[in-house]
């Protein structure tokens, strides 16, 4: 299997999850412990996505994380560069009404400007290869006063806490690869975890890709967290 590395080819971070579709969803639970459940109910309350809303989730894998807008009522598009991933989740969520796949890269959304109410992108931003960008494609297709959510890994702001987490990361994952029939994916989200921004640093790359009201929310002491934002409504002078 191709193993992405931290400067994250879009070439190979598609394969890698290509290779890794037809498992991913059980390997992502077995990997968190089952805690993955817990993180994408928490998406869906602050989503607080309403019938007819259009709804884009970015990254989105399997489609696991877009069905439960779906199944609100609202309009929602599964968008992934990963033809592995989307083949898994259009056979998966085949019954799911109100729920699209379409093919497309998180730097050149193939959206119109302002398409969606919402975006949303889980644990997805931390492996695009230009964070920046990705951030201002998601508000190019949002409409003003639209909302964003983003679920990614994150560091734990208690000290000890957070010496205990990155000893997992360093240590215990890659112990869990020797046993794991895919030990590349268990070794990328170690690399691609320690080397991402905290909670503050996440919020001021939103920050200075335009959005507004920036805020996050820790999820299992912040293991994870969730960002949320606003697409200004800019006023005619
Ligand atoms: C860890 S999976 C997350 C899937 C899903 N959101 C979930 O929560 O289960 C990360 C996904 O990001 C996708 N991805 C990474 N870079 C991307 C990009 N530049 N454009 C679109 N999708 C991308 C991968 O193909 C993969 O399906």
């Amino acid at each position: 299997m191709t193993r992405a590395s931290l400067d994250k080819q879009p070439a190979d971070v598609a394969a890698m999850f290509d290779g890794t579709a037809e498992r991913y969803d059980l390997m992502n639970t077995l990997m968190t412990g089952g805690q993955d459940r817990r993180w994408r109910r928490e998406v869906v309350r602050a989503i607080g996505a309403r019938p007819g809303e259009r709804i884009l989730d970015l990254a989105a894998g399997t489609g696991t994380s877009s069905v439960p807008f779906a199944e609100a009522g609202a309009d929602t598009v599964a968008c992934d560069f990963s033809l592995g991933m989307l083949r898994v989740g259009v056979r998966r969520q085949a019954g799911v009404a109100g729920l699209r796949f379409v093919a497309g890269d998180a730097l050149r959304l193939p959206f119109a400007d302002g398409s969606f109410d919402a975006v949303t992108i889980s644990f997805g931003l931390r492996n695009v290869a230009d964070t920046a960008l990705a951030l201002r494609e998601l508000r190019r297709v949002t409409r003003p006063g639209g909302r964003l959510l983003i679920c990614e890994v994150s560091h734990p702001p208690n000290a000890v806490l957070a010496l205990g987490h990155k000893a997992h990361l360093r240590y215990g994952l890659p112990l869990l690869a020797r046993v794991s029939s895919n030990p590349d994916s268990y070794h990328y989200l170690a690399e691609s975890t320690l080397a991402w921004p905290d909670q503050a640093g996440l919020a001021r790359l939103i920050q200075d890709a335009g959005w507004d009201g920036v805020r996050w929310r820790d999820l299992t002491f912040g293991v994870v967290a969730l960002h949320h934002a606003v697409n200004p409504v800019v006023k005619p002078s």
